[in-house]
């Protein structure tokens, strides 16, 4: 290469790799794999280190000698006490081995102990103890400033707010990662499906987006945790060595990373390594990798060792630190498999959305056989340029939704042509639409039948009215048949048009008539959910329910009747408006009344819990938290996920975590079972 192609090399990968930074840290939405982001950055970082005069000429600015970024608006910005660095990684056994022999060199030992355990994929986070009380909780941020995010994280369940003693440091930061689990991961995609807003791509930028959340109410209704592996500042000091400081961690109670393993020598190290791999699967955490540490911590500050963008001596080399010397991670590679276009399809959303999906040739990746891939949207197709009959890269990170990862080029038919991006909806034929700043086409018909079938099947699913026996296929069969064409219909199916659908259809006739005659008087929330009205989850529902009453007072709420509402944003509030303005859904509520569709308001005013807003923690002795919930909300009551000076009283069970704590520092009252069935049966 040139000293010219270098230079211009240099500069274009820093501009790539600072976009991706800010799409990863700042907004969670990554648009490549860390595998491709990570050789981009090698990349980068190895022509830096051939040429460091280019490099310097190209200007100081260059994402290799900073942290990514997490830093957004709306949060008070704090210090940290101790800079947060980050990691050098590697994907290569060799440059493993080399990690240890430049420490083993600068020690005079070979035989160093080190700890390895597994390299959580979630986000960064620095809590601060003081006295034994969680005082904050701070993102990264840039390294040595974060985002406050102590009232989100006061929600995750299962960290406690009070350290168990007898040994505890007057002010300490430890470092950890907050995380989401696969399932978890999937419930909340499906209610943003449901919401008809974009799902997010894996868990790791869910619990991104979600710390980030302004409203602790939203983040206490996700399931967060967290796992503690390291220290910043500590005052006094405490263990000598990672492995104790980790015992002090459970033995302030804390949740630690495992498996955790503490060995000797670098050969160890790699079967401690290999051990992690094949057990990952089983790991409540996606993990992409495992940590290797000097245990010492008097090895760590050598002289010789230290932190990267630092001199031996202390002096910064760099703006600030960067990563330790003492620490290195090993990434797995990805598991990824190739196999071929076979078809690009476009699906239909009950909004209208239009998501292109290529169908594959099936291929056997972790685990599963795979036929189909998302390939979100046009920018996305275009951006890969995907071609139907191309040859692709398939990847599955961490049993995540597999997705078309690179087309490979070179073994692109002669034939091919770009894939055009249909200007039409490829069920009803109308011309699509996107909206400003928008990167989703859509179907803009109201008839669409593809859009009327995920509605209806919308509509009478288990979150929607429940309708038994009325799923995806009872739909489109019925739809089929043109005994429906609209949710209304459904209320004037009849026991002989179902008859003839079936061979001794007589029972199932029966009960789908039942069902669908129970639903007539429904939970008000679960018909104002069952609409599908954009940004309106079952959460807003049931707000939306206590608040109006009546799906015709709904549809004339005004927009500071809406912002009033406790976690209404203008967003929703705006969505809710322009949804209630559209004709067809006005005369959609009204068919609804008239075909004897009359949903039931929440407990009317004058009960006892009416208004009263209740926060549940801990274990009951006999109801589930389930229980305990549908019997607030039946005598009119309020359950939300965190405790605020709004909230009238906190239901604690045993082992009550952090709520408890909280309701104590506001003077929220706590009520046991006992008080609050005896409330509930005053209310009724
Ligand atoms: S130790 C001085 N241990 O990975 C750096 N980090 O890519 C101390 N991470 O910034 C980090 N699991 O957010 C450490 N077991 C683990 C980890 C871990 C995940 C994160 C951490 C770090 C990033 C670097």
């Amino acid at each position: 290469m040139s000293p010219a192609e270098a230079q211009s090399r240099i500069a274009q990968l820093r501009a790539t790799v600072a976009q991706h930074d800010e799409l990863y840290y700042r907004r969670a939405k990554p648009e490549i794999t860390d595998f491709d982001y990570d050789q981009l950055k090698a990349e980068l970082a190895a022509l830096e280190q051939t040429h460091p005069d280019l490099a310097a000429a190209a200007g100081a600015e260059t994402p290799t000698a900073r942290v990514g970024d997490d830093r957004t608006d709306g949060f008070a910005r704090v210090k940290h006490r101790q800079a947060m660095t980050t990691l050098d990684n590697t994907y290569d056994e060799g440059e493993l081995r080399e990690f240890h022999a430049r420490l083993a060199k600068a020690l005079g030992a070979e035989e160093l102990v080190y700890t390895v355990e597994p390299k959580i994929d979630g986000v960064a986070i620095s809590l601060t103890y003081e006295h034994g009380k969680l005082t904050r909780a701070v993102t990264r941020g840039d390294g040595e400033e974060g985002d406050d995010v102590t009232a989100n994280v006061r929600t995750i369940r299962g960290l406690p707010q009070s350290l168990r003693g007898p040994v505890v440091p007057q002010v300490m930061e430890i470092r950890g990662e907050i995380f989401l689990r696969e399932e978890e991961f999937r419930r909340i995609n499906q209610l943003q499906e449901e919401l008809g807003v974009e799902p997010y791509a894996n868990p790791r930028n869910l619990a991104a987006g979600t710390l980030k959340q302004l409203d602790a109410g939203v983040v206490g209704s996700r399931r967060l945790e967290i796992v503690l592996y390291g220290v910043g500042h500590c005052d006094p000091v405490v263990g000598q060595s990672q492995s104790e400081f980790h015992e002090h961690l459970l033995g302030w109670g804390l949740p630690v990373v495992e498996p955790f393993f503490v060995v000797c020598g670098v050969d160890a190290v790699w079967a401690a390594i290999q051990e992690i791999d094949r057990g990952r699967g089983g790991l409540v955490y996606g993990t992409d990798g495992a940590v290797v540490k000097l245990d010492a911590f008097g090895q760590q500050r050598h002289p010789k060792i230290g932190y990267r963008g630092m001199t031996a001596d202390g002096r910064a080399e760099a703006a600030r630190k960067l990563s330790p010397r003492w620490a290195c991670a090993y990434k797995f590679a990805p598991d990824r498999a190739e196999t071929r276009v076979r078809d690009i399809t476009i699906q239909v959303g009950r909004t209208g959305a239009l998501t292109p999906v290529a169908e594959l040739e099936p291929v056997f990746l972790a685990g599963t056989t795979v036929k189909r891939a998302t390939l979100h949207n046009a920018d996305e197709i275009a951006r890969k340029d995907v071609r139907v009959g191309d040859a692709v890269l398939v990847e599955k990170a961490g049993e995540i939704i597999p997705a078309v990862v690179a087309v490979l080029v070179e073994k692109r038919p002669a034939t091919s042509v770009p894939f055009a991006f249909p200007r039409q909806c490829p069920v009803c034929t109308t011309v699509a639409v996107r909206g400003e700043g928008e990167v989703v086409w859509r179907c803009p018909n109201p008839a669409c039948p593809e859009k009327i079938r995920r509605r209806i099947e919308h509509f009478a699913s288990k979150g929607g009215l429940d309708i038994d026996g009325l799923g995806e296929e009872v739909v489109a069969l019925l739809l089929a048949k043109q005994l429906i064409a609209t949710i209304p219909d459904i209320y004037r199916l009849k026991r002989e048009h179902l008859l003839p659908l079936k061979k001794s259809g007589e029972i199932w006739a029966g009960n789908l008539i039942t069902a669908i005659a129970a639903s007539r008087t429904a939970d008000l929330w679960r018909v104002v959910f069952g609409l599908g009205i954009p940004q309106v989850g079952a959460a807003a529902a049931k707000d939306l329910a206590r608040t109006f009453r009546s799906l015709e007072a709904l549809a004339e709420a005004t927009e500071s009747e809406l912002l009033r509402i406790d976690g209404f944003g203008e967003k929703t509030a705006a969505a809710l408006q322009a949804w209630c303005a559209e004709p067809g859904n006005r005369a959609l509520v009204h068919e609804l009344h008239a075909v004897g569709l009359i949903p039931t308001p929440p407990a009317a005013a004058g009960s006892a819990l009416t208004g009263k807003t209740f926060v549940l923690t801990g274990a009951l002795p006999t109801l589930t938290r389930e229980e305990a919930a549908a019997k607030i909300e039946a005598a009119g009551g309020r359950v939300s996920g965190s405790v605020s000076k709004k909230t009238h009283y906190v239901l604690a069970g045993e082992e009550a975590g952090s709520k408890l704590e909280k309701a104590k520092t506001l003077g929220v009252p706590v009520i046991d079972e006992a008080e609050f069935l005896r409330m509930v049966a005053g209310a009724t």
